[in-house]
């Protein structure tokens, strides 16, 4: 598919069959481009942590209130380290959240592109989830996805909700 056509038709999907695992080579890819993608200084701040098992997805699916999260047959979570993300000296702009909305983006984008459908979260119950002893100490969660196929009645809305292109951009 043209790369337009994947930013086009890419949706946030709120439907999930807890059937239908995602092929372990789609899976394989889609952590491969957050692995792949750049970041400040080349510092590589985040970790990506794949949830597929009943134990561990009981867990997380704890931590956000949606029926639709809870059906999901893998949620990646990527977490990042302050103090492992680049720093800028003249006034300690620290790029770890662009740094981690890169890569989640890569991710996102690159399951677009097997048919994997995704919906980017963050209104998750932090504290339920930092002390479910997943992540490390000073690790922290920005990001989750739902990795799945949607169930069989679930159609794509097709609706672009967007400001108007010449809100938000200017030619100088
Ligand atoms: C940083 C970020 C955080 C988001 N958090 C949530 C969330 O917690 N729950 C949710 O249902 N959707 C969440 N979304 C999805 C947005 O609501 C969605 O991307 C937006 O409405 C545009 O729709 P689209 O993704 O279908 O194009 C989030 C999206 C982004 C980029």
């Amino acid at each position: 598919m043209d790369f337009f056509e994947l930013i086009l038709n890419r949706e946030s999907v709120k439907s999930y069959d807890p059937h239908r695992p995602v092929e372990s080579d789609k899976i394989q890819k889609i952590l491969k481009a957050g692995h792949l993608a750049p970041s400040a200084a080349n510092r590589q701040p985040w970790r990506f942590y794949l949830v597929s098992t009943p134990e561990y997805l009981d867990k997380v699916r704890d931590c956000y209130h949606k029926s639709w999260f809870k059906k999901a047959p893998h949620l990646l979570l990527v977490t990042g380290k302050k103090d492992l993300a680049w720093t800028r000296s003249s006034d300690g702009f620290n790029s770890l959240e662009m740094d981690i909305a890169i890569a989640m983006d890569h991710m996102i984008l690159q399951a677009e592109s097997l048919g994997v459908s995704t919906c980017w979260i963050v209104a998750f119950d932090t504290e339920k989830l930092h002390q479910l002893g997943i992540v490390e100490e000073g690790e922290v969660v920005y990001a989750i996805t739902p990795l799945g196929y949607p169930e069989k009645d679930f159609k794509k809305h097709g609706n672009k909700v967007r400001k108007s292109f010449n809100e938000v951009v200017k030619f100088l």
